[in-house]
């Protein structure tokens, strides 16, 4: 396998097994089927990106029923009330011929802040559930993947953007040179792309392993967006450090000569090299953790299920399909996970089988222990979940190293 981007051979730093799609809920007559496929990653110290081996097919992970809706989270929707007031309030949008274009709109949890203001925009969206709830608030979407092909054709349509936003999605799509030519195609001369995405500095230091799943076909670097879109005449404008999915980067870019880029661009790539992200060797430490991680919480899980605990987990994630499959923890383990996606309740984690209830099952026989598989939601969790607090039961953790909270 070579890398997406330099073509070059990568190496194979991880293996975390054969796994089955992350966001993959299913119910027992679908077990038999299941898809797995080889959940291995490889790095490439010319393009320094860091990716999977083998990726699904999109449209086996991105349908109608794609499980993840954007607005369950309520520190999300600050999140993107905020990005979007960010947006507005640095004039990226021009008087006259204002268009925003948004890849992986999703629910519309950012893009509604636009069509409230009656701005021009446009959601890129190939998933039909979320899709759905995005057009009932009125929000124009798109109902494909992102392509070339339909950057010219929203181009023809309704002329160059202003902005292209991504969040959570650039690192969804494995062909990033048709990604960033479609991209720099759609873009006015003096436009931005804006995008965010779970950052791979946080992944190394917080041994976060569970945000390599299907769909993350690339953990970013600042390092390896600056070669990403130097292939298209794009320099890197802003970085700034998110604290959303347990640590994401914001990548502000523009054609080259748009403008000056801000001081904490360099401070943040040479902050990348002392922490070694261009070097293989990295990787294959990383490697090493992660293996100790997924042996540590499996025996911490046993040993208190020796003890005659209860243990449940908090938040069915794409993230934890990951970990259970990785470190091998089931429903003789841990008893059920709680979700509020109405969607996800009453079906089973992908692979692990654990099944899927809704947080009121929680809250009406909380278990002595609960696994924070939505770890990056600690803070709307705690303050959700006081009364399990209060009768003594604790939350378990993988990240940064695999403990029970206190
Ligand atoms: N932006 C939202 C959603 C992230 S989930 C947020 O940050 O919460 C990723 C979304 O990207 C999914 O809704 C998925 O259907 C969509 N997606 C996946 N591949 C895409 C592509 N090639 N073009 C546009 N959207 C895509
Ligand atoms: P995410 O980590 O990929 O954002 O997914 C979080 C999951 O956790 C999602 O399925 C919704 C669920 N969730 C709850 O069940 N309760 C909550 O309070 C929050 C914030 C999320």
């Amino acid at each position: 396998m070579n890398c997406r981007l330099s073509g070059t051979a990568l190496e194979v730093v991880l293996d975390l097994g054969n796994q089955p799609l992350g966001n993959g809920f299913l119910i027992p007559e679908q077990f038999e089927a299941e898809y797995y496929y080889p959940l291995k990653c490889g790095f490439a110290e010319d393009s320094k990106l860091f990716q999977l081996i083998e990726q699904p097919a999109p449209e086996m992970m991105f349908h109608q029923d794609y499980a993840f809706f954007s607005g369950t989270s309520t520190r999300m929707k600050e999140h993107f009330a905020n990005f979007a007031n960010d947006v507005l309030i640095k004039g990226f949008l021009s008087r006259d011929s204002a268009f925003i274009v948004e890849l992986g709109s999703n629910d519309g949890i950012f893009l509604t802040h636009f069509a409230a203001l009656g701005i021009p925009h446009l959601g890129v969206e190939p998933s039909g559930a979320v899709a759905d709830v995005a057009e009932a608030q009125g929000i124009q979407v798109v109902r494909e993947f992102f392509s070339t092909k339909l950057a010219r054709r929203i181009l023809a349509d309704h002329g160059p953007a202003d902005v292209i936003v991504a969040a959570n999605v650039m690192c969804h799509i494995p062909d990033i040179h048709e990604l960033a030519k479609g991209i720099a195609l759609l873009l006015k001369d003096s436009g931005v792309l804006i995008f965010e995405d779970p950052y791979l500095g946080d992944v190394i230091s917080l041994t976060s392993y569970d945000q390599i799943y299907d769909e993350h076909v690339f953990l970013f670097s600042a390092l390896s967006v600056q070669n990403i879109f130097a292939t298209v005449g794009m320099e890197l404008l802003n970085i700034e450090p998110q604290r959303t999915h347990g640590g994401s980067m914001r990548y502000t870019l523009g054609k080259v000569g748009r403008g000056i880029a801000s001081p904490r661009v360099r401070e943040i790539l040479s902050k990348e090299l002392a922490q070694g992200l261009h070097k293989t060797r990295t990787f294959v430490e990383f490697a090493q953790r992660v293996q100790e991680s997924g042996s540590k919480l499996r025996e911490l899980i046993e040993t208190l299920r020796l003890g005659q605990k209860t243990i449940a987990a908090y938040g069915a994630t794409s993230k934890s399909t990951t970990i259970y499959n990785y470190a091998k923890i089931g429903p003789d383990l841990i008893d059920y996970i709680c979700d509020s996606t109405p969607f996800k309740q009453g079906k089973f984690s992908p692979g692990a089988h654990i099944p899927i209830v809704s947080e009121k099952h929680f809250r009406d026989s909380p278990p002595d222990y609960a696994f924070l598989a939505a770890w990056n939601h600690e803070y709307e969790l705690r303050a959700h979940n006081q009364a399990f607090m209060d009768l003594g039961g604790q939350w378990i953790t993988h990240t940064p190293k695999v403990k029970i909270l206190v």
